[in-house]
This record gives C-alpha cells, sequence and structure tokens, in this order.
C-alpha cells in the first residue's frame, strides 16, 4: 500500500537531507554539475524509478519522470500536467529551496494513488537544473534554455569562478553540453506548470496559513560592477596617491542601499571579488554583484539609474575606471490568472477560508517558463521568513499541508 502522505514526505526529506550539506556551516552547498547535484540528480532518478514512472534527461539537462507517458513525445499539446521545482542550492543555502516542491512533488503523487485517483491526463514531476545559478552567475539556466530565453552560444561563454566553463562542467559531469538548446515541443506539451515553493518572507507566517499561492513575480536582475584601479603598497602608499577602488565600491554599495530605500525597492551587493587580494594591497579591481528587485519596471529603472550614477561620481573623484554589465534580467512575471483563480477554487473547496495570493520577490523556474506555459505556484509558510541560509524553514505539519494542497491541485487539474 502507498504510504501516507507524512511517511512519504518524511522518508524522502530524510534521504536527501545529507546531500551537499557542510557539516561546518550546515549549509547546502549543490551546485550545478557538481558531485553533490549529481547524487541529488541520482536520487531523483531512483524516485522516479521506485514508482514506476519514467525517467527522461531532456537535452538541458533537466530531470523528468512521466506518469502516464514515457516522454513529452507521448503527449498531446497542452495536455500534460507538470510539477517540480528544483535540487540546487545557493552556497550555504537552506534545506527547502527547491528541494521542497520536488519532494512534495513525488508525495504529492503518492497522496493520489493512495486515495485511488483516476488520472485523465499525463502528470510529470520535474527537477530544473541550475536554477541558483550560483556556479555561473545566471540563474534559471535550465528552464531558461528550454524556453529560448537563452542562446546556447551565451550559455556556453558562461563561467565559474576558477574558469571552468559551462560545457566543461557539463561534460565532466557526464553530460553532451552540445545537445543543449530550445525545447518548444516539450514546453508546448504542458498545459499547466505547478511549482511548490516554501515561501521566502514572512507573509504566511503573520497571516496564520500554511499555504498560499502567487500572484507574481517582481522584476529583478543581476549587474556586475567593475571598479579598476591601481595597486600598491599599503603601508607606503600616501592617501592622496591613491586609486583604490574599494572605496568607489563601498560608497556604491551604500548608494544601493539608499536608492533601494527610496523605491521601496531591494538593492543587494552579496558577492564581491578583489585583486590581488592581499592584506598589505590597495586592490587594483574590485568586482562586486548587484542583485535588485522592485514591484514594477519603473522603480527598478530608477534604482539602477540611481546606483550607476552614483558609482560613476564616486569613481571619477577616485581616479578609478567603472564598467557595468547588466549579466541577467528577468521581466515582471504575473501568473496567468485563470489558473491562479483555478487554484484558489480548488484550495477553497475543502478550507475555512480562501488560500491568501502573494507576490514575491524570489525568482523561479515558474516565471521563466510563465512566458509560454500556464503557471501557478504555492507557497509553504516558514516561519522564520529566512531564505538562501541555513534558517529557512518549514514545519513538518505545513510540509504536509503543503504535499496535500498540491495533491488537491493535482487531482482538480489532471484526473478525471
Ligand atoms: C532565486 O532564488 C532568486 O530569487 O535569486
Ligand atoms: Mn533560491
Ligand atoms: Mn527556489
Amino acid at each position: 500500500m502507498t504510504p501516507p502522505v507524512a511517511n512519504s514526505f518524511h522518508e524522502m526529506w530524510e534521504e536527501l537531507r545529507p546531500l551537499g550539506r557542510d557539516s561546518s556551516s550546515g549549509g547546502y552547498r549543490r551546485f550545478a554539475w557538481t558531485g553533490a547535484d549529481g547524487d541529488c540528480r541520482a536520487w531523483f532518478r531512483a524516485q522516479a524509478e521506485a514508482r514506476g514512472l519514467a525517467y527522461e534527461l531532456d537535452r538541458n539537462g533537466n530531470q523528468w519522470a512521466w506518469l502516464g507517458a514515457t516522454t513529452y513525445r507521448d503527449v498531446a499539446p497542452g495536455e500534460a500536467v507538470v510539477t517540480g521545482s528544483h535540487l540546487d542550492s545557493v552556497p550555504d543555502g537552506g534545506a527547502f529551496d527547491g528541494p521542497l516542491g520536488v519532494v512534495s512533488s513525488f508525495a504529492a503523487l503518492d497522496e493520489l494513488r493512495r486515495r485511488g485517483a483516476e488520472f485523465g491526463r499525463p502528470l510529470a514531476v520535474v527537477n530544473f537544473g541550475d536554477e541558483e545559478g550560483a556556479r555561473f552567475g545566471l540563474a534559471c539556466v535550465g528552464s531558461r534554455l528550454a524556453a529560448g530565453a537563452l542562446t546556447p552560444e551565451a550559455a556556453h561563454r558562461l563561467r565559474d569562478g576558477d574558469g571552468v566553463t559551462l560545457p566543461q562542467a557539463m561534460e565532466r559531469a557526464g553530460y553532451d553540453p552540445e545537445a543543449i538548446g530550445p525545447d518548444p515541443e516539450r514546453l508546448a506539451a504542458i498545459g499547466a506548470f505547478v511549482e511548490l515553493h516554501v515561501e521566502q518572507g514572512r507573509a504566511l507566517d503573520l497571516s496564520g496559513d500554511p499555504v498560499g499561492i502567487a500572484s507574481a513575480i517582481w522584476p529583478h536582475g543581476r549587474w556586475r560592477f567593475d571598479f579598476r584601479g591601481e595597486a600598491n603598497h599599503a603601508g607606503t602608499t600616501r592617501l592622496e596617491d591613491r586609486r583604490d577602488p574599494m572605496l568607489s565600491y563601498a560608497a556604491t554599495v551604500l548608494a544601493a542601499r539608499e536608492q533601494a530605500r527610496l523605491a521601496g525597492a531591494l538593492a543587494t551587493f552579496g558577492k564581491i571579488s578583489v585583486e590581488p587580494n592581499g592584506v598589505n594591497a590597495i586592490p587594483s579591481l574590485v568586482r562586486g554583484w548587484l542583485d535588485a528587485r522592485a514591484a514594477g519596471q519603473d522603480s527598478l529603472d530608477t534604482v539602477i539609474t540611481g546606483i550607476e550614477q552614483a558609482a560613476a561620481e564616486r569613481a571619477a573623484r577616485d581616479g578609478v575606471e567603472l564598467s557595468v554589465v547588466r549579466e541577467s534580467f528577468t521581466p515582471v512575471v504575473e501568473f496567468q490568472h485563470a489558473l491562479r483563480d483555478e487554484l484558489g477554487a480548488i484550495l477553497g473547496k475543502e478550507r475555512e477560508r480562501p488560500v491568501p495570493v502573494l507576490g514575491t520577490g524570489a525568482g523561479h523556474d515558474a516565471g521563466i517558463l510563465s512566458g509560454t506555459v500556464p503557471t501557478a505556484m504555492l507557497f509553504v509558510r516558514n516561519p522564520t521568513g529566512v531564505s538562501h541560509s541555513p534558517a529557512e524553514a518549514a514545519t513538518e505539519d505545513d510540509c504536509v499541508a503543503g504535499v496535500t494542497a498540491l495533491a488537491d491541485v493535482l487531482e482538480g487539474l489532471a484526473c478525471r
């Protein structure tokens, strides 16, 4: 007999928990095409096979587990209902961002079988590769490639911090980098994609709801700021003779905070590289990556322009050269209203009050697919509100509520 939802979730969660976890930080380091990523991929395949689902690896390294079909080629356009998320992580990420969606998808399928559901449409669970972009700097590489939002040529130019290119990394992991590219027929087979995700804020905690539905994703992007100055001796160079890019960078970090505050937006410098990176040397290069997000395109534009201006003014004062490159961008995503309302109606039936609908500043594969596929998201309460950190959390009861909600949704969408 198929185990009850809590057991099925718990067993999978415990199996996945140690993979790619750093014992000193307690965080996850599941970066694309590394050994830890490979372990997670092997776990996904084993889960698919244990359930008698047809396992399929697509041209971009995304993994699929099919029920009622063996590949998208068996599926008429718009017929498939797909659920899933990602298994990779940010540096020292939490356990839930991504994996909660994948584990809940398999557990929801178990729950539907336990209910004796009759599937009227093919159903698939997906694990999208390299969602976080922690290694190569660009988020959602697997779904962007599939949707044609990233060309194979541009993907081939991606490099990690050690200079390893994406094709080299894929090859070392046993995948064919020459195969990558758009997958329009696969996406055309999908009539609905539902991604369950841990909430990355405290809206559900504050409203007292275990589960919510996504309304929209803020426009967001990543910009690289290169400040080039002159390396020199920290102990002998007079202050007035220095061309110190660290000063320009520091002023830019403060300007980013101020611009974001004024616009009600978010701006973060969370990654930096310094050359030559010596304690007793003035840097020759400070490279900082800005992540910026806002509820609307206009405020995001205002924030970016303001930060660039502040950086340029300060760099000129410091005798430092500045260049700014936009490395990635995702426009605002408004999830399809019809599907979102359908989810609300399905979930509203069994629950005492309507399921809350909330926006998010976090990026997701669902956002990338939403241009081509009817897409929706479910959020599960996170009592800490913290994400991209080991402090990310969800109680087991809420995880089970999430699985049950996902099972209800899939039943409503895919079952007779
Ligand atoms: C992904 O989690 C992102 O929002 O950057
Ligand atoms: Mn994330
Ligand atoms: Mn995620």
